[in-house]
């Protein structure tokens, strides 16, 4: 749960960069701006945002790049945070002296006015922790995120281009409210109005209701808010403290809908606004936010109403989650929840068993929740498409409506993506913040300089039994808040740190690794799913080498990866029928092929839907002296552990209603049980069945990693091929991985391989 930056771990040791921050959401400390001719720009340690600037506008590739690394490249001069951005037009302009100029023009290269960009750094304003950019006029980026009024490329007839930023903390009081509908999504008031992120109706009414909203100081902040559907005559009805109303002119039979709200007194800070956002889908409102109640009816159904309007009255922290420990029993249960496939709406059952009655992604929620009730984990683990991006126009909601079965019951949770999650509303990066804004969640978003969101790595401890007091209330270890009535609420986590306070060396006993493995190749050189890349790999190696260096040899914590898609060597399971294939050309591989899946178990029904380009992501894991076995997802069909080299290759087994599965198959959770402290992992499967059937169960490995010489010789020759493809494949990868960059994934419709 700590997150581990690239280069701090470098230079201050581990022990002090997985202490870094407890959130693990880490401010901006730097933004830099780049113009190419070709779209290969880059900024080491620096995070790239992959939309052109100059989109469509004839001008150079320009960029943003961003870090939160707290000091600036090659020094140890510690940056403060960034906590206001601002674009001017004009070839002189000019912001106070607080404000810092960031070199390059926006409209570099195109026939639009000189657009710069400042930042403030101001050690009283809460630090702005994301930036993205969106293109088109009725572009919205995740709740919580605010726009810039200008457009990025204004005056050059290119593409509309929106920078939106995300600020934690304190935000100014609202305290004016507005509606305006549009013939089209393009509606605006002047600059001094918010637009609330999306329209509160479309469609039948042939136009779009925008809510806005501004904070004037010295106004009376706003309190409380309210939908209604009255008619004209009653609009002026009282009940206690004032109350003001817009008519929205959204006629329904007799009645108009109003919105309602109410002030409180000048200066107060408490209890007011501060934002406000229409969420999608009925599902729960974002943390530390209100339902505004629509008043009406509930037989009178509001036509074309899916719209909820939520509010936020001041900060709300978060509950904290505790480092991650073993329980008294030396145990720590980890399930896994593979290709949930949520959609914002109530969405359909695909290939649901026909004794079954599917109606959509509750009975997804409905299994989950019974396999939390069964295995009471300590630890969830979403591997990716957890969002079915094609079904999520509001991916935020689409977050909180899967998230709930484990949120409800205080288990921490975590996520990778898959290559389907950002094919809705929403980049990695903004569902990477939004997941951050959901209690329990230990989600990083990663190093910055490295390819992919959400590259972490966590550990779960030993407890420290010498420092236990002796009269202990709190036995479970994890998190100590599974009961049904204290959602929320985990006042002892604090209490249960300093009993459980460990030493800060070797005590780290089990390690995760979370690895990003993309969406789609846009390399025409191997085209398919995309990979694990090198740049991940690197890291990864020097993960684990700083990791495992502090322990002795027979010490050393085993570990377990997490991905989306499966590495090539996943393949090497033959399917039975191919055996024949073989021209007698046997140097030993088909017969330690035969001894692997001799020992597989669990099933392979469709075809493993790997990259067709192996980045080596195998070898550094069978290198390392710490990963005994990963875990993917990506083929629903296909649920089982394959020993590779002594690697244990598993698969989470399909569990989402609202993608593609069997009939015949039972959908199905993977559930990992660490033992002895760390010493042996156990793993099963719980099908969604009446009796919640058991399968697979087995024991993945036991005692410290030991390299077999004889399975050493293959590895070699695996990675000697690897190497010799390599030098030129690299390159060609290079470029189109920039090429890549600079397209904004939008990949509706390719699907490739027989995986989701
Ligand atoms: C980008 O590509 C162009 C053309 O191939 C090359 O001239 C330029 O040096 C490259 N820039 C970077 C930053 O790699
Ligand atoms: C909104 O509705 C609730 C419940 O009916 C009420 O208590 C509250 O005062 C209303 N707020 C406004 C601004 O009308
Ligand atoms: C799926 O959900 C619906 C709606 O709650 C329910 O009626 C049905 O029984 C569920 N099916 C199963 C197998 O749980």
């Amino acid at each position: 749960m700590r997150p581990l930056l690239w280069s701090s771990l470098l230079v201050l040791g581990l022990s002090s960069a997985l202490q870094a921050s407890a959130t693990g959401i880490s401010p901006i400390t730097d933004i830099k701006i780049t113009t190419c001719q070709e779209d290969n720009c880059s900024v080491p340690g620096y995070r790239k945002v992959a939309q052109d600037l100059n989109k469509f506008s004839r001008g150079s590739f320009v960029h943003l790049h961003f870090t939160d690394l707290p000091t600036s490249a090659g020094s140890n001069v510690l940056l403060n945070p960034i906590t206001s951005i601002a674009v001017l037009q004009g070839q002189d302009a000019e912001m106070g002296p607080d404000w810092e100029r960031i070199e390059g023009n926006l409209n570099d290269g195109n026939h639009g006015p000189v657009l710069t960009m400042f930042v403030q750094r101001d050690p009283d304003d809460s630090p702005i922790d994301s930036v993205v950019v969106k293109y088109g006029y009725d572009s919205h980026a995740a709740i919580g995120y605010d726009r810039l009024p200008l457009d990025l490329n204004v005056g050059t007839g290119g593409q509309w281009v929106h920078l939106y930023y995300r600020k934690e903390g304190y935000r100014p009081p609202i305290t004016h409210i507005a509606t305006k509908a549009c013939p089209l999504p393009r509606c605006s008031m002047d600059d001094s109005w918010t637009r609330v992120n999306r329209p509160i109706l479309t469609g039948t009414f042939k136009r779009y209701l925008y809510l806005f909203y501004k904070s004037v100081p010295g106004e009376r902040p706003i309190t409380s808010l309210n939908l209604s559907l009255r008619s004209q005559q009653d609009s002026d009805e009282d009940d206690g403290a004032p109350r003001e109303s817009i008519d929205t002119g959204v006629r329904f039979k007799d009645s108009n809908i109003y919105v309602n709200y109410r002030r409180g007194r000048l200066g107060d800070r408490k209890d007011v606004l501060d934002n406000l956002a229409v969420e999608l889908g009925n599902n729960p409102v974002p943390y530390g936010w209100n339902l505004a109640s629509f008043d009406h009816d509930p037989e009178e159904a509001v036509p074309n109403w899916n719209a909820q309007i939520v509010y936020r009255t001041g900060e709300k922290t978060l509950p904290k989650v505790p480092t991650f420990k073993f329980k008294d029993d030396g145990s720590f249960k980890i399930v896994q929840f593979a290709d949930i496939h949520m959609a914002t709406g109530p969405h359909s059952c695909y290939n649901a068993p026909s004794s079954m009655t599917c109606t959509g992604d509750i009975n997804t929620s409905e299994m989950m929740e019974r396999v939390l009730e069964a295995e009471r984990p300590d630890l969830v683990v979403f591997t990716g498409d957890n969002v079915n991006g094609m079904t999520s126009n509001d991916a935020y909601s689409t977050i909180l409506k899967y998230s709930k079965p484990v949120v409800e019951r205080g288990i921490p949770w975590t996520i990778i993506f898959g290559n389907h999650d950002e094919e809705g509303d929403l980049s990695r990066e903004e569902m990477m913040r939004s997941v951050q804004d959901v209690p329990f969640s230990i989600a990083e978003r990663g190093p910055a300089g490295i390819s992919g969101t959400g590259n972490f790595v966590l550990q779960i401890h030993r407890r420290d039994r010498r420092r236990q007091p002796r009269r202990h209330r709190h036995r479970r270890s994890g998190f100590d808040a599974q009961s049904e009535d204290s959602v929320y609420e985990c006042d002892h986590e604090e209490e249960l740190d300093e009993a459980m306070e460990v030493s800060d060396k070797e005590d780290g006993r089990f390690t995760l690794y979370f690895l990003d493995s993309g969406a789609y190749s846009f390399n025409l050189a191997y085209p398919g799913y995309d990979w694990i890349k090198e740049d991940q790999v690197e890291w990864f190696r020097q993960t684990s080498q700083a990791i495992t260096s502090h322990y002795p040899k027979d010490k050393v914590p085993n570990a377990l990866a997490f991905f989306h898609i499966p590495i090539p060597e996943y393949a090497l399971v033959d399917d039975d029928d191919n055996d024949d294939n073989d021209n007698g050309d046997d140097d030993g591989e088909d017969a330690l092929r035969k001894e692997e899946n001799s020992k597989m178990v669990g099933d392979k029904v469709e075809g493993v839907s790997s990259p067709s380009y192996n980045s080596g992501m195998f070898d550094a894991i069978f290198e390392s002296k710490d990963v005994r076995a990963t875990t993917a997802g990506h083929d629903h069909l296909n649920d089982y552990c394959l020993d590779h080299r002594g690697i244990e290759l598993c698969f989470g087994g399909g569990l989402g209603y609202g993608s593609y599965g069997r009939g015949s198959i039972y959908r199905r959770s993977r559930v990992f049980e660490i033992l002895k402290n760390g010493d042996r992992v156990d793993t099963w499967k719980r099908l969604d069945d009446d009796e919640l059937t058991i399968v697979g169960q087995q024991t993945l490995f036991e005692g410290p990693k030991v390299r077999d010489p004889s399975s050493e010789r293959h590895g070699n020759t695996n990675s000697g091929n690897r190497n010799r493809k390599g030098e030129r494949q690299r390159q060609i990868d290079d470029l189109l991985e920039r090429l890549r960059q600079g397209t904004q994934i939008i990949m509706g419709g390719v699907g490739g391989g027989g995986a989701m």
